[in-house]
């Protein structure tokens, strides 16, 4: 389970560039050491130094500013506008509904409030664009956004005066709660990030919503890694989730019992989405599928985990468009929100629903699969994954979602492979391109 959101590559932001730095100065030094002047060049280079660093000093304190800078008339029409429905008079679908995403910059999120936006739905996103993985990434997914009409918020969700604000200027009726540190090995590195985001900013977000007036409906993205070290396949909403074996699962499952308790007590409606590894154009660097298309195309070897007794390890990854079609659907149906001036009038609806694909892949067969849409030979290092009671492959039951949302996925994992191959290369191009990745 821990390599379902696989970060082969955690990024170490800032590292790089300073080693950098030193080795220009070292050069510069070893360049005009031999003159005379050497003592003025050194005072030059001390001279430079300060000013640059004073220059970042100054660069970080004005992005910091701006990134806070909210509100005013211009920002508050920009926002109506974003989340004014537009759905065309007469349509079956009704009136259309206002949606909060929250990490709208992201893989999911963009997607989400791009289909929302496409259907008619207004749409507002917000982001805190921090730099677990490559943020220009995020911005390129804000820019396609705006250029559909969705503007999105720079932002992080424990910022409850935004947040308050948000709300008062657009009365929401829906929140779709995407933002989350996501990862399952960075937690090791970075623990402290996902207390931030998947705990705190999950209060403050859920504070919020029930201080609205109306309060939102809210759908947010759980995780399949809550089933933790089960072995009952497929993995069924009603099995037991009190073995996580990261603090990412733990966090998502504490996600689960802290909405109840807002839905409990203030009458907030839930519904948790227990996503499968998604992929897709778009993706996400960090995840495995991503990371080998790129080490397959720079011509580096990748790592393939094999499970104990030299099972190979499967994943039921589930391809983007399903995901925002359970998404979507979960939106559509969720029941409203009975609470008023922080009170609950009654129950509000409480759910929870796996999304998967329903057929595991083996990580040899994606490697394959890739490698067939890549047109190149991958070099594969295998290792055995750490005994550590991980499962040897996840597989979704998705009875309820199909059931209760109309959920079904379409597309498997060829179909879509070569679609985010697609991608991929529009996006980086066929080399090793400037926008590639700094870890
Ligand atoms: N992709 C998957 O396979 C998968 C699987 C299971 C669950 N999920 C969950 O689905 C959701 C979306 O995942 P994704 O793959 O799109 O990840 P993502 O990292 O691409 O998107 C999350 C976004 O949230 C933003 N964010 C993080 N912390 C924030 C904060 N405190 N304030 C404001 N913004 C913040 C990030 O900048 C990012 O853009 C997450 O909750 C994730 O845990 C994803
Ligand atoms: C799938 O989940 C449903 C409940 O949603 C349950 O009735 C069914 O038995 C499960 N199927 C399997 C194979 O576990």
């Amino acid at each position: 389970m821990r390599v379902l959101e696989d970060d082969l590559f955690p990024s170490t932001p800032g590292k790089v560039k300073i080693e950098r730095a030193g080795t220009m100065n070292r050069q510069l030094h070893r360049c005009f050491a031999s003159t005379s002047t050497m003592f003025l060049w050194a005072l030059f280079l001390v001279a430079m130094t300060a000013s640059y660093l004073s220059f970042q000093s100054f660069v970080d304190t004005s992005s910091k500013y701006f990134a806070a800078s909210w509100g005013g008339l211009h920002w508050e029409r920009q926002i109506r506008a974003s989340a004014a429905p537009r759905r065309p008079p007469g349509s079956a679908a009704g009136a259309g509904m206002s949606v909060l995403v929250t990490g709208a910059a992201g893989f999911v999120g963009t997607h989400c409030s791009l289909a929302l936006r496409k259907r008619g739905d207004g749409v507002v996103g917000i982001d805190n664009f921090n730099a677990y993985y490559d943020p220009s990434l995020k911005k390129a997914r804000k820019a396609l956004l705006s250029s559909h009409g969705v503007f999105v918020v720079e932002g992080d969700i424990n910022d409850g005066r935004l947040l308050a604000k948000l709300f008062d200027v657009v009365p929401f009726t829906h929140v779709l709660h995407l933002a989350a540190q996501a990862g399952v090995r960075y937690a090791m590195e970075n623990p402290a990030s996902y207390v931030h985001s998947n705990i705190a900013g999950l209060v403050t977000l859920l504070e919020a919503c029930k201080d609205a007036d109306p309060q939102p409906a809210i759908v947010w993205a759980s995780s399949s890694s809550v089933y933790g070290l089960n072995d009952k396949v497929p993995f069924s909403e009603r099995d037991r989730t009190d073995q996580p074996a990261s603090l990412y699962a733990a966090t998502k499952k504490a996600g689960e019992e802290i909405t109840h308790t807002y839905n409990h007590i203030y009458g907030l409606s839930i519904t948790g989405l227990r996503f499968f590894t998604v992929y897709g154009p778009w993706g996400r660097p960090d995840m495995a599928y991503f990371s080998f298309t790129r080490n397959i195309l720079q011509g580096k070897p990748i790592t393939v985990y094999r499970g104990k007794d030299h099972v190979d390890l499967a994943r039921d990854f589930t391809y983007i468009d399903d995901i925002v079609k359970g998404c979507l659907g979960s939106l559509d149906t969720a029941g409203k929100s009975t609470g008023t001036g922080g009170k609950k009038r009654g129950p509000a609806p409480y759910r929870i629903f796996n999304l998967g694909n329903t057929s595991p892949v083996t990580v040899p067969n994606l490697v394959s699969i890739l490698e067939k849409h890549l047109r190149v030979k991958a070099k594969k290092n295998v290792v055995e994954m750490p005994g550590n009671g991980d499962v040897p492959f996840t597989h979704a039951n998705i009875s309820l979602a199909r059931e209760q949302l109309g959920y079904k996925p379409t597309t498997n994992l060829d179909v879509g492979l070569k679609k985010f191959v697609k991608w991929y290369l529009s996006y980086y191009g066929y080399t090793r391109g400037s926008k590639n990745f700094r870890q």
